[in-house]
């Protein structure tokens, strides 16, 4: 090596020179398509319909400031010290009743506090997923969850959705197909409420049937819900489970209904698989951070939380409404949406032909970023799709960028209409409809 000469220059074969070295399953762990926006998204010329950070604009900073300072004084020396990976006892009761408001009876020893719902995603699917383990998720579904099952080797089979969530009809055929390969299903991984990335919720008249076809199939179920208190008209819809405790692990974060930067998550499992839980989150992290978890703690014992949500669900309506009127304004013919009543997120198809992917880099010059629907697939498909958040910029600027990317759009179909799809057009994924929430 020549002294002062980067070591990229030396790697040139190879970008990574450990390439070789890295086990099967990193094989399967690639930046995802929400986080190679993120870049781009966030100049501050570019409206930003891409990501789902929370708005934390209306938290009362001054409040959780003394809250916080008031911990370290009156009780420092257990906040800054190692707990236990199970969780903080007080918070894990506090925690049962917040999922109380949804119809479910869990018990604090069956409940495992983790680093956000992500971390607990990442521990179901270490404990239950073998390499070829087939994982049945909504079609499309929440992209972490997605990495966390490639990074697991899990093979996913998504389950398509309509206006009314997951389609039994359809779960019974993925059941039966897995079946007649002679295939051992694992899981089904589902978001009931306000679907990252599809935006549509669960009938209440379809979860008692998708919870019999599960258990008929012996088929565990993963309930992801961290919007499920954000219902724009105030509606809770009854949880999973909370209609079947035997067979329902039930997620759930702090991170959209108070801060997502204490990174503070659960998991309510059935009381056998409690402890394989609390085995791998040991190993994982040995426990949750101790100081967040009272920070959380003493928000909940102290603070109107439940006010609190109040106000971001009015605060996210209101966004909702100016994504859905400047569509319904400016969208060309051919595009169609989800209308969700709670979360983030709206589901946009196009027309035959537009590639989502193909086409961001031309949203981005228009000063506007979605995510294009392929992420959002373990298999390709999603190519005519696109999420769009309004979680984070205020009203004014959405209806902005949705004027922008339908000016993108417009000029896209008339070039298609002009000349038929590019090669680029058509290289990122089928061009069948998807079976999913159009
Ligand atoms: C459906 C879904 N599950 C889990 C998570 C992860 O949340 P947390 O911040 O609790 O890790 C997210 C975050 O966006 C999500 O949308």
């Amino acid at each position: 090596m020549t002294p002062g000469q980067p070591p990229e220059r030396l790697g040139a074969r190879s970008l990574d020179p450990h390439l070789q070295r890295y086990a099967a399953r990193a094989t399967g762990m690639t930046a995802s398509e929400v986080r190679a926006l993120f870049a781009v998204a966030s100049r501050p010329e570019v409206v930003s319909l891409a990501g789902g950070m929370p708005n934390l604009a209306a938290l009362p900073l001054d409040f959780l400031s003394e809250q916080v300072a008031s911990i370290i004084t009156d009780d420092g020396l257990t906040a800054l010290q190692y707990g236990s990976a199970h969780g903080v006892p007080q918070l894990r009761e506090q925690i049962c009743e917040v999922m109380a408001l949804e119809g479910v009876t869990g018990h604090p020893d069956d409940l495992v506090v983790t680093v956000g719902s992500q971390m607990a995603l990442d521990l179901v699917t270490r404990i239950f997923c073998d390499p070829g383990d087939i994982v049945l998720a909504e079609g499309p579904s929440y992209v972490g969850a997605l990495g966390t099952f490639a990074s697991y080797q899990a093979d996913v089979r998504h389950v398509a959705m309509d206006e009314h969530g997951l389609v039994p009809e359809a779960l019974r055929a993925a059941l039966g197909a897995a079946a007649q390969a002679g295939r051992r299903v694992k899981f089904l991984y589902t978001i009931p409420n306000f679907q990252n990335p599809a935006g549509v919720t669960m009938a209440v008249s379809r979860r008692a049937e998708v919870l019999d076809i599960c258990a008929r199939h012996d088929v565990l179920v993963i309930e992801d819900n961290p919007y499920g208190l954000l219902g724009f008209d105030g509606q809770i819809y009854p949880a999973l489970r909370s209609m079947d405790a035997d067979n329902v692990i039930y997620l759930g974060s702090f991170s959209k209904t108070f801060a997502s930067g204490l990174r503070v998550g659960w998991a309510l499992a059935p009381h056998a698989v409690r402890e394989k839980l609390v085995l791998a989150a040991e190993s994982a992290s040995l426990c949750p951070p101790t100081l967040n978890q009272l920070i959380v703690s003493r928000y909940l014992a102290t603070h109107d939380w439940k006010g609190q949500i109040k106000s971001f669900q009015s605060m996210y309506r209101e966004r909702r409404d100016a994504l859905l009127s400047g569509l319904e304004q400016h969208m060309p013919a051919g595009c169609t949406w989800t209308r969700p009543d709670g979360g983030f997120f709206v589901w946009m198809t196009v027309p035959e032909g537009v590639d989502t992917k193909a086409m961001q880099p031309r949203a981005v010059t228009a000063r506007v970023a979605y995510v294009p629907g392929t992420g959002f697939y373990a298999d390709g498909f999603g190519s005519r799709q696109m999420r769009l958040s309004f979680c984070y910029p205020p009203p004014e600027r959405i209806s902005e960028g949705v004027r922008r990317l339908a000016g993108v759009l417009t000029e896209e179909i008339e070039l298609l209409n002009t000349f038929g799809p590019s090669t680029s057009r058509s290289l990122s994924g089928p061009q069948t409809p998807t079976p999913d929430t159009a």
